[in-house]
């Protein structure tokens, strides 16, 4: 039987960093093959510079290293996309068209394609958010991201290519930095408080999102893209949740450890995209077809995460 191998884009990204670990762990790290804009000097084994944009470059990956799955995790974020549109339109869609593409073309049997709850927008229920909700989303990326949920659908239907997504809420790790997106102050709060500064938050006080630890995320990809095929009703995308919380409750949290730290409250643009966002999310639907469930919630993912910075930090102040 031919070996899996798998082609990671825009794995240099807060999903990427991890995702790309536990797929060698999986496969095999000769059959992983990591690719992003800039080479990451510390990275250990296949990396490739690709942008995905390019056809031909993602062409010649997929055909010298004979890629049999896509993991397409390149975007512009809902808070960066914001900044030029046309850009974030483009980068979103061109690079996806090429990977849905040289799938049909080039055999390739399984895609992952990761959505967001920055798909849904005006008139939605804000709790609880039903999968099959009105999506009109107020952002570029969100916009994109509905796109890429109907191009998933249609290479399935039309081409039969087994394309599978989520619609991630906002995740939450440790190993990369903050990437442009509106949740991810919920990740920038806690290196300011491991590194004992005040947190000045761009949303207010009781804005709720629907967030998800990293390990969760990484579980649902996973667990997802191994689902036997007949499992899978949804194939545009799933929602997907793990907990939900606003930034008051996350500090509040974050004290019981850290009592000394501080937060201010300025909210910026941002905020107007989170208030177009769900504050909790219904993923029953991926809970009956492939057993999703969460592991985590605010308070075991505040421990790992004070822990991981805590390390992280110190072991930086030592080299
Ligand atoms: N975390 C993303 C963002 O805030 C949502 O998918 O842009």
């Amino acid at each position: 039987m031919k070996h899996e191998r798998i082609l990671i884009t825009g794995a240099g990204g807060q999903l990427g960093t991890v995702l790309t670990v536990e797929l060698k762990k999986k496969y095999g790290a000769e059959n992983v093959i990591a690719s992003d804009l800039r080479v990451n000097p510390d990275f250990i084994g296949h990396f490739e510079v690709l942008d995905a944009t390019d056809f031909d470059a993602l062409k010649r990956v997929v055909l010298e290293y004979e890629i049999t799955q896509i993991f397409h995790l390149v975007a512009i974020l809902s808070a960066n996309g914001e900044k030029d549109p046309m850009n974030t339109w483009d980068v979103n869609m061109k690079s996806f068209f090429n990977v849905l593409e040289v799938s049909r073309l080039h055999g390739i049997k399984k895609v992952f394609y990761p959505s967001s709850i920055a798909v849904f927008g005006e008139d939605v229920d804000m709790d609880n958010t039903p999968q099959d909700s009105n999506l009109v989303p107020l952002t570029v990326y969100g916009m994109s991201k509905v796109a890429g949920e109907n191009w998933a659908n249609y290479y399935h239907k039309k081409y039969d290519l087994d394309v599978r997504s989520l619609r991630y809420p906002g995740v939450i790790g440790y190993q990369s930095m903050p990437g442009g997106g509106t949740t991810d102050y919920a990740v920038d709060i806690f290196h300011k408080a491991v590194k004992h500064e005040t947190f000045d938050c761009f949303l207010e006080a009781s804005t709720h999102l629907p967030m998800i630890f990293i390990d969760d995320a990484i579980k649902a990809t996973l667990e997802l893209m191994d689902a036997p095929a007949e499992k899978i009703s949804v194939r545009t995308s799933y929602n997907l949740s793990g907990m939900s919380f606003a930034p008051k409750d996350v500090f509040e949290v974050i004290k019981k450890t850290m009592p000394n730290f501080e937060i201010t409250y300025k909210p910026d643009f941002r905020q107007d995209i989170a208030n177009s966002w769900p504050n909790s999310i219904d993923d029953s639907q991926a809970k009956k077809d492939w057993n999703w469930q969460p592991n985590y919630n605010l308070e075991n993912m505040t421990k790992v995460m004070i822990e991981k910075l805590e390390l992280y930090y110190n072991s930086k102040l030592i080299a």
